[in-house]
């Protein structure tokens, strides 16, 4: 395969700059969850805020989270290689960046979950080794055959304490703040755009709803957050809702936010990777 050495550069310098970009703070929220439930609100998820994280921290070369990052940094190097080689899927590259970005305790939020393998890999990003951990994932599905298959899923992978850091929900992901009604505690928000593969492909996201998730995840991001978003253009409305989200990327402002987007410019319907970087 022949690849263009400056697109590689180019590739690398992104990510690169992505990567800089990414900031880590310890977790902001401490609070008891609900037990699993599937209802389309809760208003009473005590989260506490993160404002007083700067929008700039200059990190110390030497300290833990550079160490960190820099020995993460090889790993995100090794998918995007792979990806460019037609190795790797553009969810393995989500995941990978996901991995650079969330810790430990953190709370994250799948807003398509899907046959939930997103949700178990955000799971296994915030649990605790001793699955202690004040982590959790809250993920939605407007199908519930969806979320029982997420459930089934999560139930065969993961142990019974590890399972407890999951909250399902049944509703629409344009309501996503009801989850979160103290602010900005939220590191990680990823869309898995489309519909559910080996379920009904008339039941899919929609541009309209998709941006009003949109909106709702960028006040509920923490400082140093991602919004991750896989969209995909083959399907009718797939390069619609694309557009929309590309838009709504473009007009984030660049004092606090770094928008990328990862595309495999000769398979024009291969799925696009859009990251939106909270500084
Ligand atoms: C491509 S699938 C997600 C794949 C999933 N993340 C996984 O790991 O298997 C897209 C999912 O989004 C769901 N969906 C569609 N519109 C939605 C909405 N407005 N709110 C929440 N979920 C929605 C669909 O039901 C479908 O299950």
């Amino acid at each position: 395969m022949a690849v263009n050495p400056s697109s590689y550069i180019s590739l690398t310098h992104k990510i690169t700059t992505l990567q800089n970009n990414l900031f880590s703070f310890p977790s902001p929220f401490s609070s008891k969850f609900r037990s699993i439930t599937r209802k389309a609100s809760i208003s009473s998820l005590p989260v506490a805020q993160n404002d007083a994280v700067p929008s700039q921290v200059e990190v110390p070369s030497s300290n833990s989270f550079t160490k960190h990052h820099e020995s993460t940094f090889s790993g995100l190097e090794e998918v995007m290689t792979g990806y460019m080689f037609g190795k790797k899927k553009a969810t393995e590259v989500a995941h990978a960046v996901w991995k650079n970005v969330v810790r430990k305790g953190d709370l994250v939020i799948d807003a398509t979950c899907g046959n939930g393998y997103d949700t178990l890999a955000m799971l296994r990003l915030i649990a605790d080794d001793d699955n202690k951990s004040r982590g959790r994932v809250l993920s939605m599905d407007l199908q519930k055959d969806a979320l029982d298959r997420a459930s089934s899923l999560l139930d065969r992978s993961v142990s019974a304490d590890e399972r407890k850091l999951v909250e399902l929900y049944a509703m629409c992901h344009s309501k996503m703040e009801e989850l979160v009604p103290n602010g900005n505690a939220v590191r990680l928000v990823a869309f898995n755009l489309g519909y559910l593969p080996g379920g009904d492909k008339k039941i899919k996201t929609k541009s309209e709803t998709t941006i009003l998730a949109l909106e709702a995840a960028k006040k509920i991001l923490s400082r140093g957050g991602l919004i991750s978003i896989l969209s995909y253009v083959g399907h009718a409305g797939g390069r619609e809702e694309f557009e929309k989200v590309e838009s709504f990327a473009a007009g984030l402002p660049i004092d606090n936010w770094l928008c990328c987007k990862l595309q495999t410019v000769n398979r024009p319907l291969a799925p696009i990777l859009v990251l939106l970087s909270r500084k």
